[in-house]
């Protein structure tokens, strides 16, 4: 053990290949359905939305990715990132545990986003692609692809869920600045927005919506293609260079994780943490607890019904086999709107499935409170989402603390939160709730599934 703060890699040490767990995982990942005929979607399926690369990584079973070398080099702006032991938090927590986190806030945005974001941009403008369309909800991925496409000269179309928007003015600043258009979600420009709208007016929006939207608007046009920040197997898999930096960095430190833990919406900053350590664990020798935190307010992990699902509410993406609350579940608005998704990437559902991870939710006034106590240790402010990872963090190491067990922690710090002081100007204020759904409504979204035989 060494009685370092920071681990910092070399530049050449950035790994140069992602990792694919779906190569180690003991059966394959259940295919995406077409959403019209609900028989497994083809690449020429995709195409209409997707370059041939994205594709490719989308359904591959290698396990080694290579990452291709114009990539690394935009990595190279922020990556390797720091891997920090908590020292002052461990002090304040009066833990015997070891702390550990890495940070993805120092990447251009903000966040661990722009590791898929650039790689994304760069297959679309290698397959001649003018603009990108997209959704994002806390404004960290509309603004990382915002980043990304003005690294490719590329336009880029954000549709940014409602109640966001007018949370973060400062995040439709950002992706202004990097050139890109921000367009409050549901909007009038799409069919999918008018249909909404005309029903719920008032609606505070959602990923689900703000995705068929962005989806609606790259299909409609051949010079358009659309991203997605999480969710799918080949996002999931670019956000693997912060799992693989991490397991050099604790060789540094001499030490190993007991405990990993990241937050998760759609899935992509947990898988990149978290699935190097799954295959350590099934290679043999090593039993690293791997833990997955999402909010109380829209708990698909535990609480949603392992089925095939839509990934959008207006039902134009394929059907993917994830945990789910429906696709018409519309979850409660909170600060933390990058978790705020029905939904889970399918592979992540398939490690909880398989009992390879654990699973947990918490109310984000509590995470708020993790939050405030992390920024008084550690400097630094962490966005909402990140939060729940702290308070996962946190708990383990009091849970250490009352079993007098020196275990070695590491979590996912996935972005800073200075676009997100409103938010702890409410906290402070005392106006932030804990906003329950009511269970009939879940209820009605889990009914209202698709049947697929
Ligand atoms: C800071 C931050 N952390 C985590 C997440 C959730 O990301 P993912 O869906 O990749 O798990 C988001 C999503 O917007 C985010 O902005």
């Amino acid at each position: 053990m060494t009685d370092s703060v920071k681990y910092l890699l070399p530049e050449e040490k950035m790994p140069k290949a992602w990792y694919n767990l779906a190569a180690d995982l003991p059966e394959p990942p259940a295919p995406p359905l077409h959403p019209g005929t609900l028989k497994p979607a083809s690449a020429d399926d995709l195409a209409a939305i997707f370059p041939r690369a994205v594709i490719e990584q989308e359904m591959t079973t290698e396990r080694w990715v290579d990452i291709p070398e114009p990539v690394r080099e935009v990595y190279r702006l922020w990556r390797p990132a720091p891997l920090i032991r908590a020292r002052r938090l461990e002090k304040a927590l009066d833990t015997p545990a070891r702390i550990y986190f890495k940070y993805e806030g120092v990447s251009p945005a903000g966040s661990h986003k722009p590791n898929s974001a650039v790689p994304q941009a760069f297959y679309n403008k290698q397959e001649g692609i003018k603009k990108l369309s997209t959704e994002t909800g806390a404004g960290q991925w509309g603004c990382s692809l915002a980043f990304a496409g003005s690294l490719y000269g590329l336009e880029v179309e954000v549709y940014m869920v409602k109640i966001s928007y007018n949370q973060k003015p400062y995040r439709r600043a950002l992706m202004e600045t990097y050139g890109a258009r921000c367009i409050p979600s549901p909007s009038n420009l799409t069919a999918a927005g008018r249909a909404i709208l005309e029903k719920t007016p008032d609606t505070n929006g959602s990923l689900g919506i703000a995705i068929s939207e962005a989806v609606e608007v790259a299909a409609s046009r051949p010079d358009t293609n659309y991203a997605l920040g999480s969710v799918l197997n080949h996002v999931c898999l670019h956000q693997t260079v912060i799992g693989e930096e991490s397991l050099l960095q604790m060789e540094m430190a001499d030490d190993y994780p007991d405990v990993v833990i990241a937050c998760t919406g759609g899935g992509s900053n947990f898988a990149g943490l978290a699935f190097p350590y799954v295959r350590e664990n099934l290679k043999g020798g090593r039993q690293t607890r791997v833990v997955g935190v999402e909010p109380a307010s829209c708990p698909t992990l535990t609480r949603g019904r392992y089925a095939y699902d839509f990934g959008d509410t207006g039902h134009l993406t394929p059907l993917m086999k994830m945990h789910t609350l429906g696709s018409t579940f519309m979850p409660p608005g909170s600060h933390a709107g990058g978790l705020r998704y029905h939904g889970m990437s399918a592979i992540v559902s398939q490690v909880k499935e398989l009992g390879l991870m654990e699973a947990r939710s918490y109310w984000q006034t509590e995470c708020f409170a993790a939050a405030v106590q992390f920024a008084r240790a550690e400097g630094i402010v962490p966005a909402p989402e990140s939060s729940h990872a702290i308070r996962g963090a946190i708990d383990e190491a009091l849970r250490c603390k009352a079993e007098g067990k020196a275990e070695t922690i590491l979590f996912n710090l996935s972005g800073h939160g200075h676009f997100d002081m409103q938010a702890y100007t409410d906290y402070f204020a005392g106006k932030l709730v804990d906003a329950p759904f009511e269970e009939a409504a879940l209820k009605e979204a889990l009914d209202a599934l698709p049947q697929v035989g």
